[in-house]
């Protein structure tokens, strides 16, 4: 028997954004050219998504260890993400697409800092994506931040610690009201998680793909959504238990 009932759609995709490197050194290009055209790519799967509707786009573009990367590195990356805050600032706007940063932004230079303050303020009523950057980014600093910030609100009084649970100790995350990944895709082959998104993946799909970074594109992305509609996420309860709300098979 073949029964197909709709499954609830993919809310929010995060994606691990690696190769861009080894794309320009086969090219015999410096691994900046590599970060260069992986910027363009971001562009379009951010286009690719807004036509699919899906509310949520979380993007890995720069980790808590990359700070130990050579400078210059560090400096084009930085130098890449004003140039990209400028250019898509007013198709953000005109799009209804809302920034949201998350990682640790102090690590940040001010000039940096600011603008990345100024897109979040200028769009943020954007309704249509909300593009979700992680910038000096890690997700166990991220729940060590989260947690110290647990324990001073605990220690203002403002907290009962007995009544922490899972939802309200994510709410201290970065990612606060943001739901949590569906489909989590990594480029370039490698198959690890890098640090991105440590709690809020717990449960997420995960999708390698060999493709590097630089050559992703809107059928690599159709590759990845079609897989993810053939999953069945079970939360870890029964198939029976899940009843109607997915797919049956057999
Ligand atoms: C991903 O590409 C971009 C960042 C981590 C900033 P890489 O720069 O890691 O490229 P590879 O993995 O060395 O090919
Ligand atoms: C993960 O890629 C971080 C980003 C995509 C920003 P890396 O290239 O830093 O990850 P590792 O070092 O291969 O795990
Ligand atoms: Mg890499």
């Amino acid at each position: 028997m073949s029964e197909t009932i709709e499954k609830p759609p993919l809310e929010h995709l995060a994606i691990i954004m690696d190769g861009n490197g080894r794309w320009a050194k086969r090219r015999g290009l410096p691994r900046t050219a590599g970060h260069q055209r992986g910027v363009e790519v971001v562009t379009k799967v951010v286009d690719e998504c807004v036509n699919r509707g899906i509310r949520f786009l979380s993007l890995f573009a720069f980790s808590s260890e990359n700070w130990g990367r050579p400078r210059p590195e560090i400096d084009v990356l930085m130098g890449l993400l004003l140039q990209f805050l400028a250019s898509q600032q007013q198709k953000m706007l005109s799009e209804g697409i809302r920034l949201r940063v998350i990682g640790d932004s102090s690590r940040l230079s001010q000039p940096i800092q600011d603008a990345l303050a100024d897109a979040e303020r200028a769009t943020a009523q954007g309704q249509t994506l909300t593009l979700v950057l992680a910038l000096s980014y890690g997700g166990r600093d991220e729940i060590m931040r989260a947690a110290k910030r647990v324990a001073q609100e605990s220690l203002a009084g403002r907290l009962d610690i007995d009544q922490l649970d899972n939802r309200s100790f994510s709410r201290f995350l970065d990612t606060g009201d943001i739901p949590e990944p569906d489909l989590l895709i990594r480029t370039s082959g490698e198959v690890r998680i890098s640090n991105f998104l440590l709690w809020q993946a717990a449960y997420a799909e995960l999708y390698f793909t060999d493709v590097l970074w630089p050559d992703f594109d809107a059928e690599e992305l159709q590759k990845a959504l079609d897989e993810y509609l053939c999953r069945k996420r079970r939360f870890g309860l029964t198939d029976d238990q899940l009843g109607c709300s997915q797919e049956i098979n057999d």
